[in-house]
């Protein structure tokens, strides 16, 4: 665990260009993220942001010395059957990972998401990300299902797992 120091808070508009720089990076090294940077728009982050204001999502950041290192995304369900899911959207600058960002950006939104009433958390994860994995199992999700071949990377086939945790 490397020693850094940093903050979290919610995302503003003034962070949107930050944030897709940073998602753009991650999604670069092209191992982790469905998309890759020339597939994601800057204006998917502004909308994200707003939707914070209905109280039905949640974007933080995670600052070092005023750069923005790491994102989460909580997003609600859109539709009323649905309406209790949240999915859950997770990176950190390279240079900035093990750290234990990523454990008090979860933190912090699993406390919001029990507040506000949400019943269940879900991701999807390259079964190749075994650092997503670990993380994800250490705050007690759990497979629930392997989607073969979802992903194509390099001539390569990968699997994708779902997981869940009930609140
Ligand atoms: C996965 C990721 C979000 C972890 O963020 P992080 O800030 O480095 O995580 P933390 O420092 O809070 O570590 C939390 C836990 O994650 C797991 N973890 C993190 N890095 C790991 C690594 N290199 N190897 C194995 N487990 C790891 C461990 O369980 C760790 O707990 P521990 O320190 O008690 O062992 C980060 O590596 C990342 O952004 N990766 C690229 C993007 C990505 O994969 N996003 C998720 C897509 S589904």
């Amino acid at each position: 665990m490397k020693n850094l120091e940093f903050t979290i808070r919610p995302a503003t508009l003034e962070d949107a260009e930050k944030i897709y720089d940073l998602l753009n990076d991650v999604g670069a090294e092209n191992t982790y993220f469905l998309l890759e940077p020339d597939e994601r728009a800057v204006e998917q982050i502004t909308v994200l942001v707003h939707q914070q204001t209905l109280n039905r999502s949640l974007l933080l950041v995670a600052e070092n010395n005023g750069i923005i290192v790491g994102v989460l995304g909580f997003i609600g369900g859109g539709f009323r059957k649905i309406a209790h899911v949240i999915e859950i959207g997770l990176a950190i600058g390279k240079d900035f990972r093990k750290s234990g960002i990523a454990s008090t950006l979860f933190r912090e939104a699993i406390a919001w998401a029990r507040k506000k009433g949400f019943h269940r958390l879900e991701l999807g994860v390259l079964s190749t990300n075994q650092q997503a994995i670990s993380l994800y199992k250490k705050f007690g999700f759990q497979e629930e299902g392997v989607r073969k071949n979802r992903y194509r990377i390099e001539e390569t086939w990968v699997d994708e797992i779902l997981m869940s945790k009930l609140l």
